[in-house]
């Protein structure tokens, strides 16, 4: 992302948090790159007045500004609740989660999703995945993580209320109904109709 806003001149900031130098990957490419004076390096075993103060750097919305965050869970719950706490917008909140919570399938009902293009019906039970029980009759959706966190399964939703389960959507992306990940979410609706 940095080395494309720098390719198109745009305005941006980085802010790489870590614990020392020692376990920074990119620091060399980073800092030989034409992008190194819009980088903020924040280490935890350095001098403090050097790390990463959020209330600092997120204490007012700024309508254009948008806050790409990526990281450990716990870093990236931190940079979202100090981001909400200040007036954020969830629109101009963007997160890349490197993994998901697992989601307990076991204790989960089942539900039927019925294919738009053919009017097929399929069952998905408790023990299962929409993608798996897709898959076991022939009806393959592209995946990658199969985590809710990748996007690469995204499906147009046109009848029933998904349960969303992914960490890719916006909370006002998952609100609309309108599309699901069926990698890792279910359904609130005993039905559902896929654009598939
Ligand atoms: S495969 Fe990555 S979100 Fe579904």
């Amino acid at each position: 992302m940095a080395e494309r806003l720098s390719a198109l001149d745009a305005p941006f900031e980085l802010n790489y948090c870590t614990r020392s130098r020692r376990q920074a990957a990119f620091l060399e490419r980073i800092s030989q790159s034409p992008y190194a004076q819009h980088v903020h390096l924040n280490l935890d075993d350095e001098a403090p007045q050097q790390r990463l103060h959020l209330q600092d750097l997120l204490g007012r919305a700024d309508p254009g500004v948008h806050v790409y965050n990526g990281g450990p869970r716990g870093f990236m719950d931190a940079v979202l609740f100090t981001a909400r706490s200040n007036g954020w917008p969830e629109g101009q909140l963007h997160c890349e989660f490197f993994s998901a919570t697992p989601v307990k399938l076991a204790t989960d009902g089942s539900f039927t999703v019925q294919l738009a293009s053919s009017g097929r019906v399929i069952r998905v039970g408790p023990n299962e995945s929409l993608v798996q029980a897709l898959g076991a009759q022939g009806v393959q959706v592209p995946t990658s993580c199969e985590q809710g966190v990748c996007g690469t399964c995204l499906t147009r939703v046109l009848e029933g209320e998904p349960d969303h389960r992914d960490m890719y959507l916006t909370q006002q992306e998952q609100a609309a109904n309108d599309q699901y990940l069926p990698c890792c979410s279910r359904a609130k609706t005993e039905r559902l109709v896929l654009d598939l």
